[in-house]
């Protein structure tokens, strides 16, 4: 979940604190950052609210100190700005596992003789172990971490053979996962990495003069443009402008490259006051890339080229037939891409006559499974990184099945574990709400849908010819959708401060509603339920009272009429009533207090693409109105890789 960078040779500084702000999106409880400059080690850290915007101001009245001194009372000292002249440094943005988010616990950490600095993403399962027997040979912990260990072990396996080797022998009495980054006063010309499960990428600098290694690729972007993924058990050495990769046991290793198409502009807010504001903008030409040269006047084309990219791997699932032997598909995902999957479940069943079930990813790993051979799964994440899905996935392929992953990351884990890929190409998403990935990843599915449909001759030509031209048109219909923010705008401003909030919906609007409250509650920190339409007279209808708001998806999908019958039992109960509705639905609107405007879908089951941007509107506006930070959340992070 933490951010991780590390710099050797460019500005490490400049090139830290910036990476760092491209990385907060990971976690934001606390942030450090360590250099080594002139033979001594530096560093400095901050926790709480805004703790980067602290870091930068101390490191701008020259705060810097090293942690031997820091360690020894009486002995700390501050440096001058413009007196540090760093040549390496590592950096950390955190979000909190083990220990509250205070600056102690913020990493970097140092051992006992603040030689070494070390930050770590993941969890050390075997932590009090070691401490325990590190204690015992006369280390001194200083922090509630798990992380705290590693660089006692590291300390403890220096052997006067480099940081590199003493992480191998380290690494290799350690359970759990990790990226971790490290430098060593004793070996100044590299920055050593090491990775198990976390990730970690390693970058040569566009100056090939400089060295790097980040969690993510956008805090790279600009200033590296070769990129290689560390495989697990790998350690790098990483120096100004070259690195080395070896397993644990010193043997030469061979990372994987990653060719994303990334670019430093996808990466920063381009105007927007928030990245969400401009994710949420994006998402006409996001959608327009998912279905670029797949989408085709006869057909679809996104098996040949998911499935493609994935290599030698795909030979399972490319066949076709395989793909005619599928009885069943799983969907396996959390959070928002759980509910994307929800709503391309009916395109599925409907245009490939294939029954579909959709998984909560962190329940499944832990079922009996009734998968087979027969079966189809998915995992699906923006990130590729969500430990949940990842296990769910493992758990598929432990069992010798086919697994398919829909992912926005290139290189991702679970691009590179399963057996096919199909990228969402949205582009990276900073804010920690997911949006165009959420939109992509239903147009995806729907492709995938719409292809088998074709493959399995259960769309004859017509039908193929509507489905496509349906699917070409979400582009321009979310840009539709998109502008009536300045209205939605309105509409919060008028419910805003409402204490609850009831999401309903039917069919493909059920997901549509369940996306709206995850957002609200998401950055908006209001209590709010997503429920299917008919299930409210099962129970959540006795919290109805004058005061609480009912957001309703009332598009005129097949199950609009029931909807309208939903709404009225919720009306008669006095909530304030706020319907989505189609663009110029008068009969619809008149039964709301507040309306929330869409343009119509050319075919229902595509309408969860274009309804959901309302939802994503309300929230946003309801958020920003009570002067919250939409882009971090509060007790969240992007990439959720903890269980
Ligand atoms: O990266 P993933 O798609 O696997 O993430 C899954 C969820 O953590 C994620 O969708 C989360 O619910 C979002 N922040 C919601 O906006």
């Amino acid at each position: 979940m933490c951010g991780i960078i590390g710099v050797i040779g460019d500005d490490p500084l400049a090139a830290l604190l910036d990476g760092l702000s491209r990385l907060e999106y990971r976690g934001y409880d606390s942030v450090g950052v360590a250099v080594l400059a002139g033979g001594e080690l530096w560093r400095i850290r901050a926790a709480g609210g805004g703790a980067l915007v602290d870091l930068r101001s101390r490191v701008g009245k020259g705060e810097l100190f090293e942690p031997s001194s820091s360690l020894t009372p009486g002995r700390s000292r501050g440096l001058p700005p413009g007196e540090l002249v760093a040549a390496a440094g590592i950096g950390h943005t955190r979000w909190a596992t083990h220990g509250a988010p205070t600056e102690q616990n913020a990493h970097p950490h140092s051992g006992c003789t603040g030689r070494i600095a070390l930050a770590h993403n993941g969890i050390i399962e075997n932590h009090r172990e070691l401490a325990a027997r590190l204690q015992a040979s006369g280390h001194t912990f200083t922090s509630d971490t798990d992380t705290e260990v590693l660089v006692h072990l590291l300390e403890e396996n220096e052997d006067g053979d480099g940081l590199a080797a003493s992480m191998r022998r380290a690494l290799r009495t350690v359970q759990g996962t990790f990226a971790i980054v490290a430098v060593s006063i004793s070996d100044p010309d590299v920055i050593v990495a090491a990775r198990r499960v976390s990730p970690l990428i390693v970058g040569i600098g566009v100056d090939r003069a400089s060295g790097y290694v980040a969690s993510d690729l956008p805090a790279l972007l600009g200033r590296a443009d070769c990129f290689y993924s560390l495989e697990d058990d790998q350690v790098a050495e990483v120096g100004a402008g070259s690195f080395v990769v070896t397993g644990l046991s010193g043997e030469p290793a061979t990372p994987h490259e990653l060719k994303s198409k990334w670019t430093l502009e996808d990466s920063e807010k381009a105007g927007y006051e928030t990245f969400m504001e401009k994710e949420m903008a994006e998402q006409p030409d996001a959608i327009s890339d998912t279905l670029r040269s797949r989408l085709r006047p006869d057909g679809f084309a996104l098996l040949d080229d998911g499935l493609a990219s994935a290599g030698e791997r795909a030979s399972a699932l490319a066949t076709a037939a395989y793909l005619d032997t599928i009885e069943r598909i799983t969907i396996l995902a959390c959070g928002s891409s759980l509910y994307a999957a929800m709503a391309a479940r009916p395109a599925f069943e409907t245009w490939a006559n294939v029954p579909t079930d959709v998984e909560i990813a962190s329940e499944y790993r832990y079922r009996s499974l009734a998968a087979d051979a027969r079966t189809l799964a998915i995992a699906m994440s923006q990130s590729g990184e969500t430990t949940d899905t990842l296990q769910a996935a493992r758990a598929v392929l432990g069992r010798g099945l086919p697994l398919l992953a829909v992912t926005n990351v290139v290189g991702s884990s679970l691009s590179r574990e399963a057996q096919a890929v199909c990228y969402t190409r949205a582009g990276p998403e900073i804010g920690v709400a997911a949006t165009k990935t959420l939109t992509t990843q239903i147009a995806i599915l729907q492709l995938l849908a719409a292809e088998l449909g074709q493959r399995r001759r259960v769309l004859d030509r017509g039908d193929v010819a509507r489905i496509s031209g349906s699917l070409a048109r979400l582009p321009a219909l979310v840009g539709k959708a998109l502008a009536h923010h300045d209205e939605v705008r309105e509409v919060a401003a008028r419910i805003g401060q409402a204490r609850d909030f009831f999401y309903l919906g039917r069919g493909v609007g059920y997901p549509v509603a369940l996306e709206g409250a995850l957002k609200l509650k998401e950055i908006a920190y209001v209590h709010a339920e997503g429920y299917p339409a008919g299930e409210m007279k099962h129970g959540p209808i006795a919290c109805f009272e004058p005061g609480t708001v009912v957001v309703a998806v009332a598009t005129r999908g097949p199950l609009w009429e029931k909807m309208m019958g939903n709404i009225a039992e919720a009306r008669a109960r006095r909530v304030t009533m706020v319907v989505v509705c189609e663009e110029g639905d008068r009969e619809t609107a008149e039964v709301a207090d507040e309306v929330l405007t869409v343009p119509s879908a050319p075919d229902p089951l595509t309408s969860p693409v274009i309804d959901v941007i309302a939802m994503q509107l309300l929230a946003y506006e309801i958020a920003r109105g009570k002067g919250l930070d939409v882009d971090r959340p509060r007790n969240l992070a992007k990439t959720v890789t903890v269980e």
